[in-house]
């Protein structure tokens, strides 16, 4: 059979490593998929630059529409990221009936309801493993291994730069813009850090396996989002006396009233397998009706890993390529007619416990008014502490661990706490998740 014919879009760090593997494992692949692939056309925006791969005998270009539009390619693998010109290229690959393989996580979270309806009529194929926690398989296993199960929540450290920041935090103490600086050295951070700390990045991830987890359109723009740029050392280290590490979690559970989709800091207990996930590693904890809690954890980021994902969608592909297309998975694991509309919860109505953290005045009454408050807001207090102020005659760090509440009740709480005169700086608030 004659091999399948590969475009690439973009030689960066994942570009290289897919054209690694590929080489290297190319007869491993072949065995696998039953054809052979080969890569004709490569593009970049700069071809001067050096790259560590050989490039010898592959055509290249710096115009990604030259590759796109070439009719001898039958796969396009799109690794430039962004959304823009990956839109468009993509939506020209497609119309020229290609099939498409990306790790592009803001082009699905954005942009993927309408990529998935245009490939549908093209009749292309359209994988993405590679979007969500790079190396490790979550889309596949929630959307084939775990297709038995309801799921009713699931819970991930889906960016390996805001955990490698938080590790980088607690054991070293260091500055979060030095961990920030690390990571973008070591390769695993966005071009734009800032998308990887305001925990944007994480809520693409999210928005993608939510919607292949409960069978709804991609919602990106329900995801509540809180980033890790306000977290300060001592959170770190006043969570670690209660038994707990602070983790940047992004969360999709169903509740009573719909989904709830979010992303945000969390203590979480130690004990907790998802706790001791550290440095810029990934893990997914995914809860079935009938399977439980599986865990899934891996490399998120770098070159191979990542290609790792990219190359086990190109086998699906070449694979599908010769079958049945009724029989192929769907895009979003649930046939695109069978889509519900379940309402995605308020972050209002979501119900957690909270580490609160207060700097107080060292008054008589400070705490009888700020119990009287968490008493008249309907929230009940599992364990409370107070710390020696940083400095001599400074502020008192307060500590409150809460039992399960609704944000709004706590939002409640946290705006008549910081009018008090004694509270003098902003309510510190981290949502603890024990995955109970
Ligand atoms: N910047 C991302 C991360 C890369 O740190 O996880 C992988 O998506």
């Amino acid at each position: 059979m004659k091999p399948v014919r590969l475009g690439i879009l973009g030689l960066g760090t994942v570009g290289c490593g897919v054209i690694a593997v590929l080489r290297r494992n190319a007869d491993e692949i072949a065995r696998r998929a039953g054809r052979r692939m080969e890569l004709v056309r490569v593009c970049a925006r700069d071809l001067s630059k050096p790259r560590p791969v050989n490039l010898d005998g592959i055509e290249k270009t710096e115009d990604p529409f030259a590759v796109v539009r070439d009719d001898s390619i039958n796969v396009v693998v799109e690794l430039i990221g962004g959304v823009r010109p990956a839109l468009d290229l993509v939506t020209a690959a497609l119309a020229s009936g290609k099939h498409l393989v990306t790790a592009n996580k803001a082009l699905i979270a954005l942009h993927g309801n309408t990529i998935f309806r245009q490939a549908s009529e093209k009749k292309a194929m359209v994988a993405f493993e590679a979007a969500v926690a790079g190396g490790v398989p979550v889309i596949k296993t929630i959307r084939e291994g775990l297709s038995g199960n309801k799921i009713q929540w699931l819970a991930g450290i889906i960016n390996g730069t805001g955990n490698y920041v938080l590790t980088e935090m607690r054991d070293r103490g260091g500055s979060f813009e030095d961990a920030v600086a690390n990571a973008q050295m070591l390769g695993f951070a966005e071009a734009d850090p800032r998308f990887d700390v305001d925990g944007v990045d994480a809520a693409h991830k999210l928005t993608i396996m939510a919607s292949v987890a409960f069978g709804i359109p991609l919602q990106y723009d329900k995801v509540y989002i809180e980033g890790i740029n306000g977290l300060d050392c001592q959170d770190i280290v006043h969570a670690a006396e209660f038994g707990c590490r602070v983790k940047h979690l992004g969360i999709a559970r169903r509740s009573g009233t719909g989904i709830e989709l979010r992303v945000h800091p969390a203590l979480v207990p130690q004990s907790r397998l998802i706790a001791n996930v550290e440095g810029a590693m990934n893990a997914v904890v995914i809860n079935g009706d009938a399977v439980g809690s599986t865990l899934y954890y891996g490399m998120g980021a770098g070159a191979e890993p990542t290609a790792s994902a990219v190359i086990a969608d190109l086998v699906d592909v070449v694979r599908m390529m010769t079958s049945d297309p009724e029989n192929r998975v769907p895009h979003l694991a649930f046939q695109p007619d069978a889509l519900e509309d379940i309402p995605i919860v308020t972050m209002d109505d979501v119900m957690a416990a909270y580490y609160l953290r207060l700097m107080v005045a060292d008054k008589v009454g400070v705490l009888a008014k700020l119990t009287q408050i968490i008493a008249d807001c309907g929230i009940s207090v599992e364990a409370v502490s107070q710390k020696e102020p940083y400095t001599e005659g400074g502020a008192v760090p307060l500590v409150f661990m809460t039992h399960k509440v609704a944000e709004r009740k706590m939002n409640r709480a946290i705006s008549q706490m910081e009018q008090l005169d004694e509270v003098l700086e902003k309510v510190i608030r981290i949502r603890v998740e024990t995955f109970e």
